[in-house]
């Protein structure tokens, strides 16, 4: 018996490292054989009870048969009509002060993303922990929810602000010589709910903590970017200098930055210069800690998505950057009667190399659709491409399909 045991015991502590890489690597989020990694994002579902929870701001002659399980239906189609191979929840997932039971309301909000098999990933927004759980207690179902990839905090990050702050790499196509590389990187951040500093009012903020995580992560991805196998290398040896070169651009794969409150720069545009709509004002923290300006210094992210302000759905560039919004998907969430219920959709696409094979990013697109009966397909745009000056960026949707 005592030998049994001891074999048993050696079994664990020899295999159950090896098995558990396996099983991560097999959640590997990679491009496909057309060299497209496509992008669900849904944000403030808002979700309550179900089935007993009415709809807000839909038709009069709506009321009666709205419910969240409007919300549920609309993402199951976005999903059927999409095929992402990612699904990422932008925050205020469910609406805390009316979800009798926090896990309840969360198995319910995720349960199509779960069905549909797809990978998925969540951040917080201000309204998750209004129920029966804390921002960390919520952040722990959602971590042990089937099909995601979210992640309670960096495991190697000491101490960090929030709960839900992690990256996810996204390899190249299969058989490729970048097969183990990523070529585009996903960062996914707590930007907090209200603010706890008696002295400033308003909603949350992302923390230098987190900002140092972010350009730590961010760097190290850049620096395994530029190693082999194929190497993306800047014309200047030595991270340091080349970092200040315009060259600097090309070593490093893009990415994209998700959270749900918006930045302070979210207030930079007007209708000339972005595309969307905007119906209502920037809810942003009423200070700002400068994430923005890390991220712009890190020299990578072409775009980040935030929700919170239901009723805007723009994106706009600021300095190199695409600031984008969701647009409210939640039918239990403040909206607009008549104005459709939205999803924002990603598209990067790999560069299809003239001897065959494939290259790293050539364009990063995106587009919304409304939960109307054809879902209709809106405000198409290149947030980025690899040399922007050749693209037209106001190609219509029939491109980007
Ligand atoms: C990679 O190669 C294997 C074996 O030749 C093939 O079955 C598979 O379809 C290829 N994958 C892609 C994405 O081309
Ligand atoms: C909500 O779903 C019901 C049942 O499918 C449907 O009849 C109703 O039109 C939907 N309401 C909205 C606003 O989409
Ligand atoms: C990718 O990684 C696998 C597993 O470590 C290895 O067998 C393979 O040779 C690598 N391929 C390339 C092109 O680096
Ligand atoms: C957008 O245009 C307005 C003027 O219409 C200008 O004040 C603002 O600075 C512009 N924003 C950006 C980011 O270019």
């Amino acid at each position: 018996m005592a030998i049994a045991n001891t074999v048993v015991l050696l079994y664990f502590i020899i295999f159950s490292v090896p098995v558990r890489v396996l099983a991560a690597s097999q959640q590997q989020l990679r491009f496909d054989g057309k060299g497209e990694f496509r992008i669900l994002q849904v944000s403030d579902m808002h979700y309550a009870d179900g089935k007993s929870t009415p709809c807000e701001d839909v038709l009069p002659q709506q009321f009666p048969t709205c419910s969240d399980l409007n919300t549920t239906a609309f993402v199951h189609r976005m999903i059927l009509a999409e095929k992402p191979h990612l699904i990422v929840f932008t925050g205020d997932n469910i609406f805390g002060f009316d979800a009798t039971d926090a896990e309840t309301s969360m198995n319910a909000a995720f349960a199509p993303a779960i069905s549909s098999n797809i990978p998925w990933a969540a951040v917080l927004g201000n309204h998750d922990q209004e129920s029966t759980l804390s921002r960390e207690d919520v952040m722990k179902h959602i971590v042990a929810m089937k099909h995601t990839l979210s992640q309670l905090n960096p495991p190697e990050a000491h101490f960090i602000d929030g709960f839900g702050n992690y990256n996810l790499e996204v390899l190249g196509i299969e058989n490729s010589s970048f097969v183990n590389k990523s070529v585009l990187n996903l960062y996914f951040l707590d930007s907090g709910d209200y603010s706890t500093v008696p002295s400033i009012p308003g909603y949350g903020w992302i923390k230098l903590s987190q900002q140092l995580w972010f350009q730590q992560t961010s760097m190290k991805l850049r620096r395994s970017y530029m190693n082999q196998p194929e190497a993306q290398k800047a014309s200047a040896p030595g991270l340091r200098s080349y970092m200040n070169q315009p060259e600097a651009q090309k070593a490093s794969a893009p990415g994209l930055v998700y959270f749900h409150i918006p930045l302070p720069e979210y207030a930079s545009f007007d209708s000339s210069n972005f595309t969307g709509v905007k119906q209502e004002g920037i809810s942003s923290a009423s200070v700002n800690s400068g994430f923005f300006t890390t991220m712009v210094e890190a020299g990578n992210v072409k775009a980040v998505f935030t929700g919170h302000d239901h009723l805007n759905d723009f994106c706009g560039e600021l300095t190199g950057i695409q600031l984008c919004y969701g647009g409210g998907f939640g039918y239990h969430a403040y909206g607009k009667a008549g104005w459709a219920r939205r999803a924002r959709v990603v598209v990067a696409s790999l560069e299809k190399m003239k001897k065959g094979g494939w290259g790293a990013i050539k364009s990063i697109k995106t587009w919304k659709r409304i939960d109307d009966d054809h879902l209709t397909a809106i405000d198409g745009q290149v947030l980025w491409s690899k040399s922007s000056a050749d693209v037209d960026n106001s190609v219509g949707l029939g491109m980007l399909k």
